[in-house]
């Protein structure tokens, strides 16, 4: 197996997978800023990457040769699917696959998938194993939360380090919580301790509210974790990667929107709606006088041109 995980200088930084956000294009501006030693695409339906739906699940499969390593997280529950996805990330050249099962969103768990399969043993298991199968040669690794209502953590991540996983990310809260609560990183401290009786092989990455390295040193240091993962934290500071917690001014992230939305028109030309880049101004015009001044004449923006032209 060519298990990437296994090289990777501790404790590593991982960008977290976050639907609609960290795509081709937002993972090249994080390049830019700081990379992390990982990055994760956003997690696609292995149902709609078999049947190629309008194309859409394949261009969330897209990215740069700089991007390695690069992890693709599926989701889904059917394991003969999951197989066959992960087989086209396999041949798409990715360096990891991760199933995810920890989304609370409501229509993928209502559909079993995602924080739906926590505490689904036999179906889980099923899907691992088909997973492996479809991945080859590629690290197979899953990222879950602590629970669905209740924290089961211990048992359910216990199952989880006896499948033989590559890596397991924890986000330390369960569905229910959703990111409102804050994460029991003393939860991701005790599965450490089962990983190290268990399956001491298993990359263990820890994820919830870290938002600066500082931070990262200090939790690998104080539960035991190979990596951590950060997700809301980049959009507090795009240059959390880059181990430089100073100060950035007003100028250098107008500058980081500006090569965002370049690299926005380079990478999918006319194919995405422009108005998408809106969601990311809260980003970068932010914390300065008159920044929600700015970003109002933003919104009513109707073309790249003229968001540029306003700043
Ligand atoms: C907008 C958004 C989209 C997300 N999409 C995904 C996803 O596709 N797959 C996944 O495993 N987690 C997803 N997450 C969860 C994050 O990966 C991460 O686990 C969570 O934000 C907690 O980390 P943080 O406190 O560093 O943000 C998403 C989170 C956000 C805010």
């Amino acid at each position: 197996m060519n298990n990437f995980w296994l090289e990777l200088h501790k404790p590593f930084t991982v960008l977290a997978p976050m639907d609609d956000v960290t795509d081709n294009v937002f993972r090249q501006v994080v390049l830019e800023a700081g990379r992390p030693d990982v990055f994760f695409t956003e997690f696609v339906s292995s149902d709609g990457l078999v049947f190629n739906s309008h194309g859409i699940p394949l261009r969330k499969l897209t990215f740069t040769s700089d991007q390695h390593p690069i992890v693709a997280q599926i989701w889904g529950t059917v394991p003969r699917n999951m197989k066959k996805a992960a087989k086209i990330v396999a041949d798409l050249g990715f360096d990891g696959v991760d199933i995810n099962m920890g989304c609370p969103v409501r229509e993928v768990m209502k559909r079993g998938a995602g924080a739906g399969l926590i505490g689904n043993y036999d179906l889980s298991g099923e899907i691992i194993k088909s997973v492996k199968k479809g991945a080859g040669a590629l690290p197979v690794s899953v990222k879950t939360r602590l629970g669905k209502n209740e924290n089961i953590a211990r048992d359910w991540c216990t199952f989880l380090l006896k499948q033989d996983l590559a890596a397991l990310t924890i986000h330390a809260r369960t569905a229910k919580q959703m990111s409102a609560f804050p994460a029991d990183w003393e939860e991701i401290g005790e599965i450490v301790k089962i990983k190290d009786k268990i399956a001491p092989n298993t990359i263990i990455i820890g994820n919830g509210d870290v938002k600066s390295y500082i931070e990262v040193v200090k939790k690998a240091q104080k539960y035991g974790v190979d990596g951590v993962m950060i997700g809301r934290g980049i959009f507090v500071n795009p240059w959390v990667f880059s181990k430089d917690s100073g100060e950035h001014t007003k100028a250098e992230y107008i500058k980081l929107l500006l090569r965002h939305m370049e690299l926005f028109e380079k990478t999918w030309g006319g194919t995405k709606n422009f108005a998408i880049i809106k969601k990311f101004f809260k980003m970068y015009i932010n914390n300065f006088k008159g920044a929600s001044i700015l970003r109002q004449k933003l919104m009513e923006a109707k073309s790249f041109e003229e968001i540029k032209s306003f700043l």
